[in-house]
């Protein structure tokens, strides 16, 4: 078993320092965004939590305490996804790194999906990043600095049977962010993707030994990922030290594919 990840004190937190950045958030209330936003207010960001769940980023933002604010928005409302960048500009000023990070699944084979399964996942999982990414870097154009981190997976890069509509958006977030990050480069924005494999989530917890044990035979490290592997390298890509990183998909997935 490779030991488990902790944000390394002497390592991360002397690194990649993301002091007085803010940073939106998409999906906060989930397993890897609630990570992500611990990891990067850990850093010394201002984190704006945004998710259609308000709850649980309420809760988050109380332990976190300063620096920490909730924006409740549903991704696959217009008005919301519209509205969001200009409300979070309106109370914290600037928007530096924007993680889109919100996603779901509506599984199904590809001759029984439907019109509403193929189009939700497309809106939440793509439509909505590259709405908040448009809105987003009118902001980082000025000011000549931005860093977009989209959350793509492994599945967008080598397909799964039953998932054509989630392979389809995470897939699409990669070339969309690879086009991006050819016409801002010049602009001090940067735009990556990460591409997670089989991380232990809420989402994963609900998986029986059985089917845990069938799906780490194609893992080589023999293990399910941690969300804070994926906040460690959403920490990276948002800070200064990644400068000349751009247009990536970063796979983080315990070598279940080598590209
Ligand atoms: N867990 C994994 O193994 C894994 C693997 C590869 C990629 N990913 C991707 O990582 C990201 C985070 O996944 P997670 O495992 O934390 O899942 P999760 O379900 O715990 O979190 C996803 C969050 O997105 C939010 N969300 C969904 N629909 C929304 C909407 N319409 N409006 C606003 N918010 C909405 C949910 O409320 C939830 O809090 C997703 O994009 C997912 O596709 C996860």
């Amino acid at each position: 078993m490779p030991p488990k990840n902790k944000i390394n004190k002497k390592g991360l937190n002397i690194m990649f320092r993301l002091d007085g950045k803010v940073a939106l958030i998409t999906g906060a209330a989930g397993g890897i965004g609630e990570k992500i936003a611990r990891t990067l207010h850990a850093q010394g960001a201002i984190v704006a939590l945004t998710d259609m769940r308000a709850e649980p980023m309420e809760k988050l933002a109380q332990e976190l305490g300063s620096n920490a604010h909730v924006f409740v928005a549903n991704l696959t409302n217009s008005d919301d996804v519209n509205n969001l960048v200009k409300e979070v500009e309106a109370k914290l000023e600037k928007i530096d790194i924007l993680v889109n990070n919100a996603g779901l699944t509506r599984d199904n084979l590809f001759m029984r999906m439907s019109d509403e399964e193929w189009q939700l996942v497309l809106d939440v999982n793509l439509t909505a990043g590259f709405k908040l990414a448009r809105a987003a870097i009118r902001g980082m154009m000025k000011r000549r600095f931005g860093r977009i981190i989209g959350m793509a997976s492994v599945v967008g890069v080598m397909g799964n049977a039953g998932q054509a509509n989630y392979s389809a958006s995470k897939a699409g977030m990669i070339g969309m962010n690879k086009c991006l990050a050819q016409e801002v480069a010049s602009r001090g924005i940067t735009v990556n993707s990460i591409a997670p494999g089989f991380i232990r989530t809420p989402m994963t917890d609900v998986l029986t030994e059985e089917q845990k044990t069938a799906l780490l035979t194609r893992v080589p490290m023999g293990a399910l990922g941690e969300s804070q592997d994926i906040a460690n390298v959403v920490a990276f890509l948002a800070s200064d030290e990644a400068n000349y990183i751009t247009g990536q998909t970063i796979n983080i997935n315990g070598g279940m594919i080598m590209i």
